[in-house]
């Protein structure tokens, strides 16, 4: 059985959801399973530990329809250090929106990647709904399909796996509007504000 190491590519890592569906994955995965953040300064380190598995998933967000910058960083690292042994490349992308196909075009940046670099790619998961669904009643749906991901990576029958909320556009509006209005208020901030980019400053 090979080994996979997961990293995860969040600017905020230590608190993300990319961390919570990574202890997930842990939890579902059969294959031995060591998990690192990317940080500003490990990236020399973590593009030579690569050598010592047989997979890799990548954990990140969705950023503006694209990679988040830190993430893209460490890509670059591993263009110019490649590891002695490449890794299958494996995937695992949520954003916020519902629509898990949001993330098309970042796996898209990412098959280039590979395609340029000479990795095989294996599994993506893309989860839409990313921000939420851990904290719904509708959880079981990212760990049915986190399970799933675990699964084809172990067997080697690598496969492309969306889900998002099962609802419709128009509730999970309705949804996401009353959350982060009520969230807002916590921080004095009126939901005017959150419209216009004064936020920024706050
Ligand atoms: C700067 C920024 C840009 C984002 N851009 C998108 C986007 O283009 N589409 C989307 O669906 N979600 C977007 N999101 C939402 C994140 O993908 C979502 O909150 C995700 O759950 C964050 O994951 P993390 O906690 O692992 O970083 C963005 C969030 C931030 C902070």
């Amino acid at each position: 059985m090979g080994k996979i190491l997961i990293l995860n590519g969040s600017p905020r890592a230590p608190k993300s959801n990319s961390k919570r569906y990574a202890e997930i994955f842990m939890r579902h995965c059969t294959a031995e399973t060591d998990y690192r953040n990317i940080t500003k300064k490990n990236h020399e380190e973590l593009c030579a530990a690569l050598s010592g598995y047989t997979d890799v998933l990548f954990a990140f967000p969705l950023y503006a329809d694209s990679l988040p910058v830190g993430f893209l960083n460490f890509l670059k690292a591993l263009e110019a250090c490649p590891p002695a042994h490449k890794p299958v490349v494996s995937i695992l992308i949520n954003c916020g929106f519902l629509e898990a196909e949001q993330s098309e075009v970042a796996i898209r940046m990412m098959r280039l990647f590979c395609r340029r670099n000479g990795y095989v790619m294996g599994s993506v998961l893309m989860l839409g709904s990313g921000e939420a669904i851990l904290d719904t009643p509708f959880k079981y749906v990212a760990t049915r399909n986190i399970r799933r991901l675990a699964q084809s990576m172990v067997s080697g029958r690598y496969h492309t796996l969306s889900a998002t909320m099962p609802l419709s556009k128009y509730l999970f509006r309705l949804a996401a509007d009353i959350y982060w209005t009520f969230y807002g208020k916590r921080f004095g901030t009126t939901r005017r504000q959150m419209q216009t980019m004064e936020v920024e400053g706050k």
